[in-house]
């Protein structure tokens, strides 16, 4: 079965439509991400769907103002955390050590990560050998000193910066070679799965997530359409 996420980001406004969204979206395999003050409202409400959230801290408890640790959100029932998504990368200036923190302290409070690695445009001009040297990297570094045993409790999403819906002049990624990077990640690290995030949406969903390398989809901006969200689910799985 495949996996599709829906990582809401800093959306919506109300607690109202997030309940209405999470029920809309309470499908076996969707892990729903919302924004933390919405957690306790969605997981109220899911059946079937799993509960993730967007961000974690590396420490439990403690002087660290607006952070949120691993324990609290395990109370929650969380079940994933995102760690290493390129917008924090980006804009908030988190580093590798940062992302390796979080992801241990994540792992040893029993949750589950879904780490995002990908490459900005500038790496993938150089083509795709740059690209996967570049995302090597990314790895290698976030999961320093993380256990064989703990690496199964990883899913790894490949989401190349300038395919991201919402990045500056966004490009369509090529299915094809999305999944050629899927497999080299799967060759280089023994992980749950490898999925893609990149503007998956109703229309290309068949075209990335019928690819057997391609173990589902981490998806932004089309997770807040519930219809839409629908249709990429059940390009994964028929919905009955
Ligand atoms: P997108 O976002 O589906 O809007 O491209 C994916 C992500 O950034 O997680």
């Amino acid at each position: 079965m495949k996996l599709i996420a829906a990582n809401w980001k800093s959306n919506p406004d109300t607690a109202k439509t997030a309940e209405r969204l999470a029920l809309a979206e309470d499908y076996e395999g969707v892990i729903i991400i919302p924004p933390f003050q919405y957690l306790e409202r969605v997981r109220s409400v899911l059946k079937h769907a799993s509960l993730g959230a967007q961000n974690v801290f590396w420490e439990n408890g403690g002087p660290f103002t607006g952070e949120v640790s691993p324990s609290q959100l395990k109370n929650l029932s969380v079940s994933f955390v995102i760690a290493g998504h390129s917008e924090r990368r980006a804009y908030l200036g988190e580093t590798d050590d940062m992302i390796n923190k979080k992801i241990k302290a994540a792992l040893s409070e029993g949750l589950q990560v879904i780490l995002c690695v990908g490459e900005p445009i500038q790496i993938r001009k150089d083509g795709i050998r740059s690209a996967k040297d570049f995302i090597t990297n990314q790895i290698r570094y976030d999961l320093r000193g993380v256990k064989r045993s703990d690496a199964k409790k990883v899913i790894i999403t490949y989401e190349p910066i300038w395919a991201i819906s919402t990045s500056q002049n966004a490009e369509p990624d090529i299915p094809e070679e999305a999944a050629e990077i899927c497999a080299y990640i799967k060759n280089l690290v023994n992980v749950r799965g490898v999925i893609y995030g990149g503007s998956v949406n109703a229309k290309n969903a068949k075209e990335f997530l019928g690819r057997d390398d391609i173990d589902g989809a981490l998806v932004g901006g089309e997770s807040l359409k519930p219809k839409e969200f629908q249709k990429i689910v059940s390009a994964a799985t028929p919905l009955v």
